[in-house]
């Protein structure tokens, strides 16, 4: 198998995250629930694990880091904690059903949506989103980068401009957490949602949530926190409030381990490898005539994702014959992103999307390139 679709969840996973998770197995307790040494040290170990990504993240709080099954649940916490019926949010038409979705329920709710018209290679509506702002506008939310086309979006710039009209501004890092350096101690973002099983390696079922101390969510859950169990009221202090139930415990252990797998290697020489992978892809693709490249040739101005059509053949059939006859394994359709593809043009085609790890080698770049060529010629 040519594994082509780490945007989705990466793979393979180091070694050292599969040893990390057996051991937080063996530990046997349920972090904060309970005073005996298997809970303390199950406990220590997500501290650990928030304080490893404050440190990767510029945070510099690990209370304000909120475990959550995946980014889209991160999404949702921040989403419904925040917004109420009469505030208004702006956000982009590239963002993923993760955004989306909470936010259609949320209009339906009588909460305002604005949503910008954001093109991939062209320049960010500048003039139309500082238009878009109002007196009730509470929150600015857009990707970092697409995942559909891996289109990075100014986001220093888009959040000082939400910051200056006093909106919150909360990054979907889907697709860049692991894989640029991000700094919340200078980008001016107040909210963060992040997946564990991408970038950073973690496994599936793992995720956060990062806020900025003065940022208040109302709980997306309630229940058993191991604190204040005496009251029916769910905590007010973080990370409990917004904690409620058991963790993945083995999951966060798994996710510590990549964060540690990703400092060791450094992050600058895995964007090296992934940005010159997806340069050769592309350069291979691009001699293909029936070929259309979504989101431009720039690896430097994007996720590690190159997305193409071939002619106008039906995207889902491409991938289909891709795994049948050369064992690539990538995704086609339309990426839980049906705002992104309406921009783009491609809701009825979809797009395949390749997406290489640092894991991926050259060869098998040049081997998917082949195949790609080997489809266009018999399928065209
Ligand atoms: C941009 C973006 N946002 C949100 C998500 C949802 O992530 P998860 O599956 O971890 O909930 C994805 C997943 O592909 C994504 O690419």
């Amino acid at each position: 198998m040519i594994y082509l679709d780490n945007a989705a969840t990466t793979w393979p996973k180091p070694p050292e995250i599969q040893q990390s998770m057996i051991e937080a197995l063996n530990l046997g307790g349920n972090a904060g629930r309970g005073g005996h040494s298997a809970s303390v040290q199950a406990q220590r170990l997500l501290h650990q694990v928030r304080e490893d990504l404050c440190e990767f993240l510029g945070a510099d709080d690990p209370t304000q880091v909120i475990f959550t099954h995946n980014a889209t649940h991160a999404l949702n916490q921040a989403l419904f904690g925040l917004l109420q019926p009469g505030d208004h949010v702006i956000t982009s038409s590239l963002e993923h059903n993760a955004v989306t979705r909470p936010l259609k329920v949320l209009a339906d709710q009588g909460v305002e949506v604005t949503e910008i018209l954001v093109v991939p290679e062209q320049e960010f509506p500048w003039a139309e989103y500082e238009q878009a702002f109002r007196k009730n506008t509470k929150l600015v939310v857009t990707i970092h980068a697409s995942n559909v086309t891996g289109t990075l979006l100014p986001i220093e710039r888009i959040g000082r401009i939400a910051r200056r009209h006093g909106a919150f501004y909360l990054l979907d890092a889907s697709q860049t957490a692991g894989v640029f350096p991000l700094d919340l101690g200078h980008v001016p973002l107040d909210l963060l949602a992040f997946p564990g099983h991408k970038g950073l390696l973690g496994p599936q079922g793992t995720g956060g949530l990062i806020l900025k101390p003065y940022v208040k969510l109302k709980p997306l859950l309630y229940g058993g926190t191991g604190s204040l169990s005496e009251s029916d009221e769910q905590p007010d202090f973080l990370p409990d409030a917004l904690e409620s139930g058991t963790l993945n415990g083995a999951g966060i252990a798994g996710l510590g381990a990549g964060l540690r797998y990703l400092k060791a290697q450094g992050l600058d020489k895995i964007r090296y490898q992934e940005q010159t992978l997806c340069r050769r892809l592309t350069q291979g693709l691009l001699e293909i005539p029936e070929l259309t490249l979504y989101g431009g040739t720039d690896a430097s101005a994007k996720a590690p994702i190159v997305s193409f059509n071939i002619g106008d053949l039906d995207s889902t059939f491409v991938a289909f014959t891709l795994e049948q006859t050369a064992g690539i394994v990538a995704r086609a359709g339309l990426h839980c992103a049906p705002h992104a593809h309406r921009t783009l043009g491609t809701m009825e085609q979809g797009v395949v999307r390749f997406s290489p790890s640092h894991f991926t080698t050259e060869e098998e770049i040049d081997r998917t390139i082949d195949a790609v060529k080997m489809v266009a010629r018999d399928l065209a």
